[in-house]
């Protein structure tokens, strides 16, 4: 058995991943898997919480599983899987359910803003999402769960329903830690916000490089650079700061004094961007390529996945029973 302190999170099946994602999320959890026992699980019972298409949910799954694993989530280094294969987190998010004050789970912040979006459909799933949430990280024990800001107040109310369980039943469950990566908050190409597939700011990480090209070429930098003879300022260009997240630091250097002495233009600036980008990427594509050409081989990884995690779920699960007075 190992001793690695474990850690878990959850990835929505939200589609193709963008670099937004790759560099705020995934370069991070990669680095973990060196130090820890990692569990990563795609989160479809939190994706049908609001409105969803259910012919269009196998190929979500399937294209999360296909970039995260692309990306670096490789199934022989992690335990990656879909939240629906192990049931474990659903019977875990019951007993949870039982434990929790209603009252809490209306003033969730990302609440707020998903039933304000879906009006006409808020469900009791919708409200619960916590919950479940607070399942999937308890059912492993997880030391620490990496995730966003955005999911900070999800994390803190995670502590609480396992502080709460452990003051009524009995010191079970261990309060994870939330380990805030990075934090690069990858601005989109149209450089007004941050990047998201909705938004159509994005560039995917396997996308064609042609493509990406095409995007980048006339993206903006500096504003008040107008002509190739004006200096210009890094720290005013959205393109420096994509430089940041992959240009080594001596040809970072180098851009700056380019564009501050106006002895580099912004194209021949975005095309040792692309280069080091292109480093990053091209392998991602690759091994995307490759995984497309095998689908029952992904498929089969997340089984393999769901099997490993339920071992431990079921564990958690029946400790969780015993206390409760169900076993
Ligand atoms: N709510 C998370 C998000 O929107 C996804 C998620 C579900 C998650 N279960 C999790 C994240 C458990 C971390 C741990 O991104
Ligand atoms: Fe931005 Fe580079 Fe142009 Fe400077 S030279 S404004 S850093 S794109």
């Amino acid at each position: 058995m190992s001793k690695r302190k474990r850690i878990l999170s959850g990835i929505q099946p939200s589609g193709t991943i963008h670099i937004g994602n790759y560099f705020g999320a995934i370069e991070n959890w990669v680095r973990l898997m060196k130090e820890y026992d990692c569990f990563f699980t795609i989160v479809d019972l939190h994706a049908i919480t609001v409105s969803y298409e259910p012919s269009l949910m196998q190929q979500r799954i399937f294209e999360a599983a296909l970039d995260n694993m692309a990306a670096g989530l490789d199934p022989a280094r992690c335990t990656i899987f879909v939240q629906s294969h192990v049931p474990e987190h659903t019977e875990l998010c019951w007993l949870l359910n039982c434990v929790t004050p209603m009252g809490e789970l209306g003033r969730m912040t990302q609440f707020k803003e998903k039933s304000e979006r879906e009006r006409e459909n808020v469900t009791a799933g919708l409200l619960n999402y916590p919950i479940l949430q607070a399942a999937d990280i308890l059912v492993y024990k997880a030391d620490a769960v990496p995730v966003g800001e955005d999911q900070a107040q999800h994390l803190e109310f995670t502590r609480e329903v396992a502080r709460r369980f452990n003051g009524r039943f009995g010191d079970y469950f261990p309060e994870p830690a939330t380990l805030i990566g990075r934090g690069a908050r990858v601005m989109g190409i149209d450089g007004a916000a941050k990047m998201s597939k909705s938004l159509g700011n994005h560039i995917g990480v396997a996308e064609d490089p042609d493509a990406i090209w095409e995007k980048l070429r006339p993206a903006k930098t500096d504003e008040a650079r107008k002509r190739r003879t004006d200096p210009g300022d890094p720290e005013r260009c959205n393109i420096f700061s994509y430089h940041r997240l992959v240009t080594p630091e001596g040809a970072l250097q180098e851009i700056v004094n380019g564009c501050t002495g106006a002895t580099i233009g912004c194209i021949d600036c975005k095309k040792v961007f692309f280069n080091h980008l292109r480093r990053v990427l091209d392998p991602i594509r690759e091994r995307r390529l490759e995984l497309e050409r095998t689908p029952e081989l992904v498929w089969s990884s997340l089984r393999e996945g769901a099997r490993k995690a339920r071992a431990i779920a079921r564990e958690t699960l029946d400790g969780t029973k015993k206390l409760m007075g169900l076993l």
